[in-house]
């Protein structure tokens, strides 16, 4: 579980949720004191990992939103972004000086380049993410990105993907590519919305099913196994659909 900083439920409470391993995911939204209150607090709570997002520098511009007239009443008492704003190599690395134990993963690199500096300024792990799609539109995919991502960080670190994972099939593509981990964002709240809490574990169920018969069919029986000898560049050949920014009127949704 990635446990977001905006979530509205405490902190110290979820950690004590579930066995499997937690990550704190900060937004900036204070100086360095605030960031490091925010480790602290944390890792004192006993989350395994400390993940700062940095492809949010300003808020994105969000056409469903504004095609539907829809106001997050939520963020209209927002504060802070300019922190997020200007948090740059330098600010982390004053955050990383101060933690130099914590494992710290940047959530959001978007290209080789930045994983190397992320490398360099001693991250745990390199989250390759555009972030859903929905914070720059237009820029590259992060299964586009992550093979140069998984070159740059040369196993130094835990490499993470994310951005519309939808299939098992999807998933074992990312790790034939090399990547450690997969994250999910709007997936399980499809599940989560069909049927709450057991609506998840069915996503979750369902993904499991769909890699062990990829797996099968691929004719590996362990993870380990997979390497981009088992994938080859395709080309898309279906239509604009529900994941894409557009249409974004007209089809129901
Ligand atoms: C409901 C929702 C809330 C999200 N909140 C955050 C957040 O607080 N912090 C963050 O770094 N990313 C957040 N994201 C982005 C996800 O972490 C992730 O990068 C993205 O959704 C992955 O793409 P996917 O939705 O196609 O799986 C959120 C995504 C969703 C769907």
């Amino acid at each position: 579980m990635l446990i977001s900083s905006v979530t509205t439920l405490k902190l110290e409470d979820i950690v004590k949720g579930g066995d499997g391993p937690k990550i704190y995911q900060l937004y900036v939204r204070g100086d360095d004191k605030w960031v490091a209150d925010r480790v602290k607090q944390a890792m004192g709570a006993g989350y395994d990992a400390f993940c700062i997002t940095v492809d949010t520098a300003v808020y994105s511009r969000r056409e469903r939103d504004i095609a539907k007239r829809f106001v997050k009443s939520w963020r209209t008492a927002a504060t802070g972004q300019d922190h997020q704003a200007a948090f740059s190599w330098d600010s982390f690395k004053r955050v990383k000086d101060q933690f130099p134990d914590v494992k710290f993963i940047l959530k959001g690199i978007g290209c080789g380049e930045d994983a190397e500096l992320a490398l360099k300024e001693g991250v745990w792990g390199v989250y390759c993410s555009n972030h859903g799609g929905r914070q720059l539109d237009h820029g590259r995919g992060s299964a586009a990105v992550l093979p140069e991502i998984i070159t740059a960080v040369k196993g130094k670190a835990k490499v993470i993907v994310d951005g519309s994972f939808s299939r098992g099939t999807d998933i074992v593509k990312a790790i034939c590519l090399g990547a450690d981990w997969v994250g999910l964002g709007r997936l399980y709240c499809y599940g989560l919305a069909a049927n709450g809490a057991a609506g998840i574990e069915r996503v979750v169920e369902l993904l499991e099913e769909e890699m062990k018969e990829v797996m099968g069919l691929l004719g590996v029986s362990s993870l380990k196994q997979l390497d981009k000898s088992y994938v080859s560049q395709g080309f898309p050949t279906n239509l604009p659909g529900v994941h894409s920014a557009f249409p974004l009127i007209g089809e129901g949704y």
